[in-house]
């Protein structure tokens, strides 16, 4: 059951993120100097994909160009004797073979994984939000990887869940499970929420934006119907594809950083960029001097 393409849903409007998304998708915003959707790609091909489907939609052409060569850039470098930069902007696109399908109206998460039903066929696939970096503790495979291990031993379609504070349940997908006995982090699910209220949430384990599917739930897909928000829920279909086979979630240690959330995408750019060999000392040291009030003359 090797698991070999993927769906990257990335149609959302990027609404909580104007003006910035007014003509650039949420999925190309940088960290520092890559954009989260390259993060993605990247995930997806160290834990073995081979091909991506990418959901697109109106105004997102910049995700097409940035996975295509660029001849122009390209000679424009190597001509200024900058080998290096034009080696890595010929690679981007060269690790997975993508290929892209375009949402027509804006139907929710479910429905753009529909589309993917031809594309996918008859095998197992996995997806990942494109919106979604998932950063694991140091020394841990990627976290879609994690997924595909579990998945290997369950044989089952698995969700990846995280905890989450109460008072934020209404922003994910929430899960309701059984610990399997040979390993608590392993729940077969027995109910899943989209955005439930703090009162209603049955856990506080939330959908972390990677997924391993069956088949079977292209046809679960197909009879959804509208749930919340008017836009068909692919949580809604994981409840149906639930009564029909197991479906299993791992609780995970990865953290994870939802793009599309303001404060979250600040936080992920200062953490990443205080990582980085050529920013980190220099932000760091700008970051101390600021919080301690030693603001004046910053350079
Ligand atoms: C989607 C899913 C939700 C999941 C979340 C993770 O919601 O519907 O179940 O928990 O992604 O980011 P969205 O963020 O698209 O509203």
């Amino acid at each position: 059951m090797k698991v070999r393409k993927a769906i990257i849903p990335a149609a959302g409007m990027g609404t909580r993120f104007l003006p910035a998304t007014k003509s650039m998708p949420k999925e190309m915003l940088p960290i520092v100097d890559k954009p989260v959707l390259q993060f993605v790609l990247e995930e997806a091909a160290e834990s073995g994909i081979e091909d991506v489907l990418i959901i697109t939609g109106r105004g997102k052409q910049a995700i097409e160009n940035h996975f295509d060569y660029n001849p122009d850039l390209e000679h424009f470098l190597r001509a200024a004797g900058k080998q290096d930069l034009a080696d890595l902007v010929r690679d981007i696109g060269d690790r997975v073979r993508i290929h892209y399908i375009r949402q027509k109206e804006q139907l929710g998460l479910g429905d753009a994984i529909r589309l993917g039903r031809d594309h996918v066929g008859d095998e197992p696939f996995a997806v990942l939000l494109g919106d979604t970096i998932i950063d694991p503790p140091p020394g841990q495979k990627p976290g879609l990887l994690q997924l595909l291990d579990a998945f290997g031993q369950v044989r089952s379609s698995i969700v990846a869940v995280h905890r989450v504070p109460r008072e934020w349940v209404s922003r994910y997908g929430i899960v309701e499970g059984d610990p399997e006995p040979f390993d608590e982090n392993l729940l077969r699910l027995r109910r899943l929420v989209e955005k439930p209220s703090p009162e209603q949430a049955p856990s506080d384990l939330a959908i972390a934006g990677r997924y391993v599917f069956t088949p079977e739930i292209f046809d679960c897909l197909e009879t959804t119907p509208r749930g919340v928000g008017g836009e068909i829920q692919l949580t809604d279909a994981m409840n149906q594809l639930a009564i029909e086979e197991p479906v299993f979630a791992l609780a995970w240690q990865a953290r994870r950083f939802d793009i599309g959330n303001r404060l979250e995408y600040a936080k992920c750019f200062v953490e990443f960029a205080l990582r980085r060999p050529d920013t980190g000392a220099a932000l760091r040291a700008h970051i101390e001097r600021l919080l301690s009030g030693g603001g004046e003359g910053l350079l």
